[in-house]
């Protein structure tokens, strides 16, 4: 059965080029209404135009499709309210977040100035905060949501040179680790995409032959099953070049030291502490609690 997404509304942020755009493509194929965002900056975020998100809307609306374009930058809180405010007096709706805005100021923590950690926390998560805020009591109200949320390796497992972009990363999955959870009554699903794909962001770190491999619609694949009705919730995917893997998080078997546990007892014990052979996926709070308590001895 092939998804459909007539009669829906999806807003892509940052999808004037690279992911969202092959993001915003696929859903106004299969007949979603797309509100094409983009600020239209270079790849650190600086300038704007309006141009990129002009040609896609032009692209779907050439399909045959219906899209608008918005050129809101996705940490201005007021510019945003204003696109959710114009996407509802238009279309009624807002099924589908997609927060995929993004730029770069890679250096390392030494020579990183506050100024560029900030304005790339600013557009990865403040973004992905300002934006799920500004749709979610509309999709509260329609009882139904998708919100996608975009990570990347460098946020999920850290890279050098990138820590602001590792912090930020790492932070969405965060909101989204919440999010499922208030939403999940409400028919609204929240994921997230680790992606790998060629992008002007990517082109300089890809090798030839590798970046044939990685077309961004292949990250589109599964950024739109996460969006479908059947979508799970709380998920990471983790996609690129046609190959697709769910990424979770696993808690070693907790080591009861006792309750008068020292440092030197936490060192002496570090290699029992540290030994992964019996971990065990974990997925909320109180497994967490549970798997530590369970160790306590019975009184
Ligand atoms: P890209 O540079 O081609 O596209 C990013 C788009 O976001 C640009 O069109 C840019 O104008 C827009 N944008 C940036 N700041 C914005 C803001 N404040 N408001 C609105 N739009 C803004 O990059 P690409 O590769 O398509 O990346 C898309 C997302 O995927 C980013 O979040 C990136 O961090 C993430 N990602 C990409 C990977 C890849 O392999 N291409 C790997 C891991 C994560």
């Amino acid at each position: 059965m092939s998804i459909s997404f007539e009669g829906k509304v999806a807003i892509v942020t940052g999808a004037g080029n690279g992911l969202g755009r092959s993001h915003a493509l696929e859903l106004a194929s299969r007949g979603a209404k797309v509100v094409v965002n983009d600020f239209g900056g270079s790849v650190d975020g600086q300038g704007a135009s309006a141009s990129p998100a002009d040609k896609v809307v032009a692209e779907i609306e050439a399909n045959g499709g219906e899209a608008m374009a918005n050129p809101a930058s996705v940490s201005d809180a007021a510019a945003v309210q204003q696109m959710v405010k114009d996407t509802v007096d238009r279309w009624g709706r807002i099924d589908i977040l997609i927060n995929n805005a993004g730029i770069l100021r890679d250096k390392t923590f030494t020579k990183v100035s506050l100024d560029d950690f900030n304005a790339v926390v600013d557009v990865h998560l403040n973004g992905s905060i300002i934006c799920s805020k500004a749709v979610w009591d509309q999709m509260i109200s329609q009882n139904f949501g998708r919100i996608v949320m975009t990570t990347s390796a460098a946020g999920l497992y850290g890279n050098f040179g990138q820590s602001n972009y590792s912090a930020a990363k790492l932070g969405a999955v965060g909101l989204m680790n919440a999010l499922r959870l208030e939403g999940r009554k409400y028919n609204v699903k929240v994921n997230t995409i680790a992606p790998m794909a060629f992008s002007r962001m990517t082109k300089d770190l890809m090798a030839p032959g590798v970046a044939e491999s990685c077309k961004p619609e292949l990250v589109s694949s599964a950024v739109v099953f996460l969006c479908s009705d059947d979508a799970p919730t709380g998920e990471i995917i983790s996609a690129g070049a046609g190959a697709y893997t769910r990424v979770q998080y696993i808690e070693a078997e907790p080591v009861y030291i006792g309750p008068d546990a020292s440092a030197d007892d936490v060192s002496a014990a570090w290699e029992n502490i540290s030994d992964m052979s019996n971990a065990k996926v974990v997925t909320d709070v109180g497994t967490s609690m549970k798997n530590v308590l369970s160790k306590l001895p019975r009184k």
